[in-house]
């Protein structure tokens, strides 16, 4: 099969159907406890939402969670928390989704990106040091693809400065560092539960920390910064008072429902993610010029993705690499075109291409091929077949 011609140069697919990067999975146990959320007396945030909260706090270790509408307004809302606000830098990798530099950007703070170390993939706390100002306030570095950053590293370029830390672990629930849940770190951590995500909400976020007072803050501005129980207003008790410029970033009782069904699975996932991983690690010991993820660190990753680099002994480059694998009715993705490429952050923070050269040689090979909980081995070894007979093709 491997020496058989690629799609893209004149062969059959390897799939005739699509098999996506990322997919949900969901049962139908889970479409039915959202069925039943819908018959409860919540609809908006219920206390579906707090037993939700309570058990991902449990799991991971900590005091407090606040479930948000996603990842992103997680990630605004634990900034506003933080304090950032304008005149404030807070440093993060540039090799992320964009809305990991919006905890500093909603915030009107600024975005200073420091280059990332190329074997974990994520911030480099040599580099993070190098960009430290008197105005750095805070510190969001990211998991990237699941496995853990330089967490001692970074904490400790924190504490040398007194920076208020945002873990953005998206990609990363269900993870351990050093033993420890992913999210027990401090000062808050972040999930996000987007469908291609460990697990899903639907849309969904959530900010977890053992901070009373952070975790009193992201309640307040998750709900309009709102006091439902003002002092001197006993006797009237409507009047509640918006105190400061809150959002309604407020999740539901269906989706709490969906998130506490599928946390129930989580296990099944890890081991499913883990054992895809394996699967490709091994089809691809013996294939020149492809870089699998790094060895974990110190850590028992949660695999979210599966990212390998392209590099000059494959025979082709990442571009072509990407094309005949969509040819192959394989569904690869890039994580990520690096935040300083984006006009964006060209236009509002004067970022430009070249200001990074470990981010951007790492991203040049960069490709996630499909990694879920739904794909069986014949789906792993499809793509495994696809990358085969295009680097044979190539040799
Ligand atoms: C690293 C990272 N940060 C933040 C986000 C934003 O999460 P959401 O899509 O839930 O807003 C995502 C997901 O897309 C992500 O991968």
């Amino acid at each position: 099969m491997s020496d058989e011609l690629p799609a893209h140069y004149g062969g059959d697919p390897v799939r005739e159907s699509v098999l996506g990067y990322g997919s949900q999975s969901i049962t139908d146990h889970e479409k039915e406890v959202v069925v039943d959320a819908l018959e409860g007396d919540y609809i908006t945030r219920g206390p579906t939402v707090e037993k939700f909260e309570d058990r991902v706090a449990d799991f991971v270790g900590v005091d407090h969670a606040v479930a948000t509408t996603s990842g992103t307004t997680a990630l605004h809302l634990a900034g506003a928390a933080a304090g950032f606000g304008p005149g404030d830098e807070v440093i993060t990798t540039p090799l992320t989704f964009a809305s990991t530099a919006h905890a500093a950007t909603y915030n009107d703070a600024t975005p200073v990106f420091a280059d990332i170390d190329s074997h974990r993939r994520t911030l480099d706390p040599d580099a993070v040091r190098e960009q430290v100002t008197e105005d750095t306030e805070g510190l969001v570095p990211m998991h990237y693809a699941g496995h853990p950053a330089d967490v001692e590293g970074l904490l400790a370029v924190a504490d040398d400065h007194d920076l208020t830390v945002i873990w953005d672990a998206c990609h990363a629930f269900g993870g351990r560092w050093q033993g420890e849940p992913i999210g027990s770190q401090r000062d808050m951590v972040m999930f996000s539960f987007h469908p291609v995500k460990n697990i899903t909400t639907g849309e969904g976020g959530m900010v977890v920390t053992d901070n009373d007072d952070l975790a009193d803050r992201l309640r307040r501005l998750r709900s309009f910064d709102m006091n439902y129980n003002p002092e001197g207003h006993d006797d009237e008790p409507w009047y509640q008072v918006t105190e400061g410029l809150g959002y309604n970033y407020n999740v539901t009782d269906m989706q709490a429902a969906l998130g506490l069904a599928q946390l129930d699975r989580l296990a099944e996932f890890k081991q499913r993610r883990d054992a895809i991983a394996n699967r490709y690690d091994k089809a691809f010991e013996e294939i020149e010029g492809i870089r699998t993820p790094p060895e974990p660190v110190d850590a028992d990753p949660m695999y979210h993705l599966y990212a390998v680099e392209i590099g000059e002994g494959f025979g082709c480059d990442r571009k072509a690499f990407v094309n005949a694998m969509h040819d192959e009715n394989i569904g690869v993705q890039v994580h990520y075109v690096p935040l300083h490429y984006h006009s964006y952050f060209q236009e509002e923070f004067g970022y430009d291409r070249g200001q990074f050269p470990e981010t951007e040689a790492v991203y040049d090979g960069l490709v996630s091929l499909p990694l879920h909980a739904e794909m069986d081995d014949a789906d792993v070894d499809d793509v495994v077949t696809a990358v085969r007979r295009l680097s044979a093709y190539h040799q």
